[in-house]
């Protein structure tokens, strides 16, 4: 706290916040997103719906659209399940129990400590991924962090190093220590304030910690996307399965564990046989990467003509290919959009 209280506070638009309703929101951007990246965005939503109930009241598709290019979309629905929530059952007003704080939707024990300390400095210690980071080195904490031993031992130890009376400045300051100093990789020890009694950099094994058991496999899935035109009008869904990019949009989609070599001709036999009509294919584009927490994604559009008119399948439905800029889509596909319209190859 010292550390942070004598040049080494990061100005940001939601430090010092006692509205629970903005620290919540920008803890909620905050989460898998780097300060950076989340700034603009927070802005945006305290710009657009300054008060939960505003947020509440407002039209899914249009939060979507402000939520479009931060990703883990679960966030954004669950923030606006959260907004009626507390607009319909709180009257508005967000609870300031942490057990109450904690039921809500997409709000766990990091976030309600966060919620809980900042607006109504209750002595709530957060533990995430900065943290373990932190008190792992520190302490020299060998024992996994992603166990369930791991998880107890660490959030007792964050509640005792916490300073009761000042839990607000002390969570933002060691978020700030872990975010600036104690990083994942090159900690800056030779100027860390903490150096003289951190255990692991005493015995040299900083960069080990914290230790986890459990690796990260990733899927690789392989979209194509059919970009059906008719007409001037595109062919879109919104997405609704229990996958990725719940309620974004997309195209008419075969997906493949591996990559597909589409000439023209297979793109025409392929959608004849799905769709039942004939094609003219115009481009096949490039593959675009899109990387997340456990998939990477390999997509690539390919755009073509109907020959006659259609009635969308079931789920699908028509929207002028001039104005696709009006729905949210996933990242990968307002690459290929963004891309497509600068080298003006679409349609
Ligand atoms: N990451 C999550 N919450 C944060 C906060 N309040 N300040 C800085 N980084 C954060």
């Amino acid at each position: 706290m010292h550390w942070h209280a004598t040049g080494n506070d990061r100005q940001m638009p939601w430090k010092g916040e006692k509205d629970p309703y903005k620290i919540w929101l920008s803890e909620i951007i905050l989460q898998q997103t780097r300060v950076e990246q989340g700034w603009a965005y927070y802005e945006k939503f305290i710009t657009h719906y300054p008060t939960v109930n505003l947020l509440a009241e407002a039209k899914d598709d249009e939060v979507f659209k402000h939520w479009e290019g931060l990703g883990y979309y679960s966030r954004c629905k669950n923030l606006l399940a959260t907004a009626r929530i507390i607009a319909g059952q709180f009257d508005g007003k967000f609870p300031n129990l942490y057990e109450d704080i904690l039921q809500l939707k997409g709000i766990g024990p990091y976030t309600a400590a966060a919620i809980a300390s900042f607006a109504f400095n209750l002595p709530y210690a957060v533990v995430d991924g900065n943290v373990y980071r932190v008190l792992a080195r520190f302490f020299g904490i060998t024992v996994p962090s992603d166990t369930t031993e791991g998880k107890k031992i660490f959030t007792s130890l964050a509640a005792t190093c916490m300073d009761s009376k000042q839990p607000g400045q002390y969570n933002q300051a060691i978020m700030d220590f872990g975010a600036t100093v104690c990083t994942p990789a090159n900690p800056v020890c030779h100027n860390c304030p903490l150096k003289k009694k951190c255990v692991a950099f005493e015995k040299n094994i900083v960069a080990t910690l914290p230790v986890k058991t459990k690796q990260l496999l990733k899927r690789n899935r392989w979209f194509t996307y059919f970009m059906i035109e008719w007409d001037g009008q595109l062919l879109v869904r919104k997405r609704t399965d229990k996958d990725i990019w719940q309620s974004l949009h997309d195209f008419f989609l075969d997906e493949s564990s591996g990559e597909d070599a589409w000439d023209h001709k297979k793109v025409k036999q392929f959608l004849k046989t799905q769709l039942g009509f004939n094609t003219n294919v115009l481009g096949v584009s490039e593959v675009f990467v899109q990387k997340l927490t456990h998939q990477t994604i390999y997509a690539r559009f390919i755009q073509v003509k109907a020959m006659v008119a259609f009635t969308p399948a079931d789920g699908y439905f028509f929207h002028p290919g001039k104005k696709l800029n009006d729905l949210a889509f996933p990242k990968t596909i307002t690459q290929f959009l963004h891309q497509a319209s600068v080298q003006q190859t679409i349609f």
